[in-house]
């Protein structure tokens, strides 16, 4: 038995939730096939740890995603970004819990409703950029880079089938670093050579996480691999030259979305335009395609 996550307990269905007695042993709390609302047990008068079979892990975060899910089509419906992005946040840190195949998959019903005809209507996702958070994390890094993605492939035209790829690929793009220590994620200083080896790793174990996963596309895995890369060969994890089409995206939109945040105690966020300059001076060298940071550039703007 494991202690089922308190997040996620009104959203399970199927999976029957036990609670511990006195004497230790496990009893049933509530059955199969029903929900605790069904029960009317409400959040408020849930005092008691609630724990599941451990087989039933996946297919209880599963029943959450669907359930955060059906929340956030609400929350785009009625065009409210704060509510937007807390409800993004708690499906993003739910699934990276278990970043495995079975459960990654579950973004792509998360993308399906924020590409849909509701979001574009009330513009909710272009407005996501400017719900402030207090803790910078990966999780919210990974919105980040997908809400200025969503708006890129607006900007570009892209198809919805090829925006639906990249918005999952800037979302996971960083879903390696869930195996890297906390300590190095965090660091409030420059790494030093053997940390940063760790931390340049996440691009691989993502590829390793996201290959096992059962997305249609392949440039979902190659940009979590590639998205560090440089044009001119300077990048890493490869230091290659050839890079997939999203990739060369990803790394531009996440470079800008790294710089202009106040992640690191260590500097200070810098300003769009700054960054651009930054970014320009990078083009001018040979590490970023030129014509994705232009259209980068102009989808800030539009
Ligand atoms: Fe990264
Ligand atoms: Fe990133």
């Amino acid at each position: 038995m494991i202690l089922a996550r308190k997040s996620q307990l009104h959203y399970y269905v199927d999976v029957p939730l036990y609670v511990k007695s006195d004497d230790g042993r496990y009893v049933m709390y509530k059955p199969g096939g029903k929900t605790l609302s069904d029960m009317r047990i409400s959040e408020e008068r849930l005092h008691v740890e609630l724990y599941m079979k451990h087989e039933d892990k996946l297919k209880g975060l599963q029943e959450a995603q669907r359930g955060f899910n059906r929340q956030l089509q609400n929350n785009v419906k009625s065009g409210d970004p704060a509510q937007v992005k807390s409800t993004l946040i708690s499906i993003v840190e739910e699934t990276l819990m278990e970043p495995r195949s079975g459960s990654l998959e579950g973004v792509s019903e998360t993308m399906d409703i924020l590409i849909s005809d509701y979001a574009d209507e009330s513009d909710v996702i272009k407005q996501l950029l400017f719900v402030s958070s207090t803790d910078y994390s990966t999780v919210i890094h990974s919105i980040n880079v997908m809400a200025f993605a969503l708006a890129f492939a607006s900007h570009a035209h892209l198809s919805t089938a090829q925006t639906k790829v990249l918005g999952i690929s800037a979302l996971l793009h960083d879903v390696g670093k869930v195996k890297i220590t906390p300590e190095i994620l965090t660091a409030p200083r420059i790494l030093n050579n053997e940390e940063f080896e760790e931390m340049k790793s996440h691009t691989l174990i993502g590829y390793q996480i996201l290959r096992e996963c059962r997305f249609s596309d392949k440039g979902i895995c190659l940009a979590a691999l590639e998205h560090h890369e440089k044009l001119d060969g300077t990048g890493y994890p490869n230091n290659k030259k050839n890079v997939s089409e999203i990739a060369k995206i990803i790394a531009v939109i996440d470079c800008y979305e790294a710089l202009t945040n106040n992640d690191r105690p260590y500097r200070c966020a810098m300003i769009p335009i700054d960054t651009l300059n930054l970014l320009k001076d990078d083009v001018n060298k040979g590490k970023f395609d030129k014509d994705i940071f232009k259209k980068f550039a102009y989808s800030l703007v539009k």
